[in-house]
C-alpha cells in the first residue's frame, strides 16, 4: 500500500505514533508486571485499558509518563524516547498529562493557582497569560465559578475536573487517565466522563484505565485488555464487548457486566 516516496513530499511521510512501546518489560522484584508490551497509539486515538486488578494497567500508564522506569524495551512519545531525568523529563511530564484516581491537587492553593502553577514553572508562561488560559480551561470543564476556592471546598467531581484542567494547562500531547472516576460518588461520575468525552471529541490522544464500560463503548476507538502483565486482547470496543476472544476477557466481562 505505502509507496516509499523518494525525495518529494518528505514532510508528510513520517508521522510517528503518539505513543510507542516496544518489547517493554517491568519487574517489581521478582514480580514480572509488564511482559513484552508492544503498543502503538496513533495521534487522536482514545484507548481504554481494561483488566482485572493487579494486571499492570497503572504500571503501564506510569511507565508512559516515566513515573516508573522500565527494565527493558523502549517507550517513545511523539517519536522521542522517554528522557531519564532533568529538564527533558519535566518537559515530558508536561507533554503527557496524567489524571489519577486521587485528584492530587495542592490543598493550600486555590483552584486557579493549581492550574497556573505548571505553565508558569515548567512552560515559562507569564502569570497573566497563565491565568487567562486557566480561566478558559476552568470554563471548559464547567467550574470557572470555583476558581478562587480551595480544593477541599469543592466536590470530588469538581476537584477531578480541576485536575483535568490542570493537566490541560500544560498543553499536553497525550492525556493518561488512571481510574479517574473510581474515587467519586456515583452522582459525580458522569460530569467527569462528559469532560473526558469532549476532550476525546476534540482529538486528544488518550489512554484511559477505567471500569466505566459505557465510556469504553461510546468514547474508545480501541480497547486493550490486560491480564497478568500482558496485553491479551487489542480490539475495537464493538468486537471486544460482543465477541471477546479469550477466556480471561470473557470471565472479566462476566463479572463486570453482571453487577
Ligand atoms: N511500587 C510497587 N512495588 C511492588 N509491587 C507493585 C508496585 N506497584 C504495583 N505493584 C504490583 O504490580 C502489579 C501490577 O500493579 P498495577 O499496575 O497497579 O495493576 P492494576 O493497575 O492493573 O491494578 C500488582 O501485582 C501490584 O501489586
Ligand atoms: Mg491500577
Amino acid at each position: 500500500m505505502s509507496t516509499e516516496a523518494s525525495g518529494s513530499g518528505g514532510a508528510s511521510t513520517a508521522t510517528p505514533p503518539m505513543i510507542k512501546a516496544a518489547s517493554v518489560d517491568k519487574y517489581f522484584g521478582d514480580l514480572h508486571v509488564l511482559k513484552n508490551i508492544d503498543i502503538e497509539v496513533p495521534r487522536g486515538q482514545v484507548v481504554v485499558v481494561l483488566g482485572p486488578s493487579g494486571s499492570g494497567k497503572s504500571t503501564l500508564c506510569r511507565a508512559i509518563n516515566r513515573l516508573e522506569p522500565v527494565d527493558s524495551g523502549t517507550i517513545e512519545v511523539d517519536g522521542e524516547p522517554l528522557p531519564a531525568e532533568g529538564k527533558a523529563l519535566a518537559a515530558l511530564r508536561a507533554d503527557v498529562g496524567m489524571v489519577f484516581q486521587q485528584f492530587n491537587l495542592f490543598a493550600h492553593k486555590s483552584i486557579v493557582e493549581n492550574v497556573t502553577l505548571g505553565p508558569v514553572k515548567v512552560r515559562k508562561v507569564s502569570q497573566s497569560e497563565a491565568r487567562t488560559t486557566a480561566m478558559e480551561l476552568l470554563e471548559r470543564v464547567g467550574i470557572a465559578d470555583q476558581a478562587d476556592k480551595y480544593p477541599a471546598q469543592l466536590s470530588g467531581g469538581q476537584q477531578q475536573r480541576a485536575a483535568i484542567a490542570r493537566a490541560l494547562a500544560m498543553k499536553p500531547k497525550v492525556m493518561l487517565f488512571d481510574e479517574p472516576t473510581s474515587a467519586l460518588d456515583p452522582e459525580m461520575v458522569q460530569e467527569v466522563l462528559d469532560t473526558m468525552t469532549s476532550l476525546a471529541d476534540e482529538g486528544m490522544t488518550m489512554v484511559v484505565v477505567t471500569h466505566e464500560m459505557g465510556f469504553a463503548r461510546r468514547a474508545a476507538h480501541r480497547v486493550l485488555f490486560m491480564a497478568d502483565g500482558e496485553v491479551v486482547e487489542d480490539s475495537t470496543p464493538g468486537d471486544f464487548f460482543s465477541d471477546p476472544k479469550t477466556d480471561r476477557a470473557k470471565d472479566f466481562l462476566g463479572k463486570i457486566l453482571t453487577h
